[in-house]
């Protein structure tokens, strides 16, 4: 990252907020880390809970905002119409559930949010919001929701059902959080009275149906979980386009995003933030974390080694079928030589600010597709974990805030490096927090020092 490795004198006063990036599957957004031999030699199974409390230890060891789950409800045949190539390279593919993962992690940690994607668009607000209130109660406050609608025809197609046209979709998805909001306002906060000697367990008159009747939704209410420590769950966001940056201005407490280059980071951070203030939010409510991927060595050398190694494990097959589904378009119908930059293929224009490299020349589809396989377009910061501190704070002064998401080349083993020598360093500079405060995962997403 030739642009974010510029070392500026002036310190940003915020304390940054860091992410673990986790998808319950073989990969997350590295197609390496199945193959890699640092995940081989672990020897960690996946599928088993023990992997996923293993990293919530060590990212709670590392004061970590939260571990975050992504998720996908679908293997994917969109490159060139087979499941083949989602299935030879496990293109997040097979991805389990990871919503039972947050209770099993909750229970060996104490002060780290644990959150997950859930998407809106499959499902009624009425299950949404007493799955997460329950998950709230259980984790004391940490739980956090991922809110997505989902833009994939293998997904939709597994609920039956047609991909739905964006202003729909969204249009959808702010009926679905009203609902849910109307739901876990449904008990008051003292409408649990508990008195036992008179048998009342709840006041009748503190709880309240929501006869809520929309345009996708009906729902009676109430809800039958009482009022959760967050009432609800923090809210997480991830929409890019202009409705799903709406969506996340109104309701995100924290924002995940991909922006390869900190110069589109920064026009990102500054447009969603203004766009806060515009609606009368205080815009340090909702964090922006930007992805990326760390790959550290005890030396420069070293790290460049290893970044090869990484990157050479990844199939362009694999890396073609990756940036197809998540662009819902077939790659294989055009040629691998052509910019991206210029097609003029309506998906196409989706995450149109990961099709250039670091110094803004722009890719073919072969070389967007092996940049989407290897980190899912993702910065690589690669070097010491001096040299990742520095390229992590140039990174953050260009844009102004707030934090990272990190993403493991391989699992466990990166996650404890990045902790073990990245977040010391980082802490020493005074970027990073040295203890938490708060209790709750909104408190930590806004805690400043
Ligand atoms: C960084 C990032 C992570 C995302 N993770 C997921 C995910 O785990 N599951 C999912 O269904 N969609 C995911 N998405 C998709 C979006 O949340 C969003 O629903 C999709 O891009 C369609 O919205 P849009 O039209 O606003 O782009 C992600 C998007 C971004 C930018």
């Amino acid at each position: 990252m030739a642009e974010s490795t510029k070392k500026t004198k002036s310190k940003p006063k915020q304390k940054m907020h860091l992410a673990q990036f986790l998808v319950h599957g073989p990969t997350y957004h590295s197609l390496a880390m199945w193959r890699h031999p640092e995940t081989a030699k672990a020897g960690y199974d996946w599928s088993r809970p023990e992997l996923y409390q293993h990293i919530a230890k060590v990212c709670e060891r590392g004061l970590f905002d939260t571990v975050f789950f992504a998720d996908l409800n679908y293997i994917a045949d969109t490159f060139g119409g087979s499941m083949g190539p989602a299935l030879r390279n496990a293109t997040q593919a097979p991805e389990h559930d990871p919503i039972p993962l947050l209770s099993f992690m909750a229970a060996v940690t104490k002060r780290i949010g644990v959150a997950s994607t859930f998407s809106v668009s499959h499902s009624h607000p009425f299950y949404a919001a007493r799955l997460w209130a329950s998950l709230d109660h259980l984790t004391e406050g940490r739980a956090g929701w991922n809110v997505v609608t989902s833009i994939n025809s293998n997904q939709a197609a597994n609920y039956g059902e047609e991909r739905q046209p964006p202003g729909t979709r969204y249009d959808r998805a702010h009926e679905f959080m009203e609902v849910c909001q109307k739901l876990w306002h449904s008990w008051d906060e003292d409408a649990v009275v508990m008195d036992r000697e008179n048998a009342i367990f709840a006041d009748p008159d503190k709880v309240h149906r929501i006869e809520h009747e929309g345009r996708f939704f009906k729902s009676r209410g109430p809800l039958n979980v009482i009022r959760s420590p967050q009432n609800g769950p923090a809210i997480l966001q991830a929409g890019t386009s202009p409705q799903g940056q709406d969506f996340a201005v109104k309701y995100a407490d924290a924002i995940f995003a991909i922006q390869p280059r900190a110069v589109d980071a920064a026009a990102y951070f500054a447009s969603i933030k203004g766009q806060m203030a515009d609606i009368g939010r205080d815009p340090d409510t909702c964090k922006i974390l930007f992805g990326m991927q760390p790959i550290i060595g005890a030396s420069e050398a070293e790290a460049l080694e290893k970044q090869d190694e990484h990157n050479s494990l990844v199939p362009l097959e694999g890396g073609m079928a990756i940036l197809s589904a998540h662009l819902d378009f077939d790659l294989s119908k055009i040629p691998p030589d052509a910019l991206m930059t210029e097609r003029q293929e309506p998906e196409l224009f989706r995450m149109r600010t990961r099709f250039r490299k670091p110094d803004g020349t722009p890719m073919t589809v072969a070389e967007t597709a092996a940049r989407h396989g290897q980190s899912v377009s993702l910065p690589q910061f690669v070097g010491t974990p001096t040299s990742i501190a520095d390229q992590m704070e140039a990174y953050i002064d260009a844009v102004g805030g707030d934090g990272f998401m990190i993403s493991a080349t391989h699992s466990p083993g990166a996650i404890e490096d990045f902790v073990d020598l990245i977040v010391p360093e980082l802490q020493k500079r005074g970027l990073f927090r040295t203890n938490y405060k708060g209790k709750t995962q909104r408190e930590i997403l806004t805690q400043k020092d």
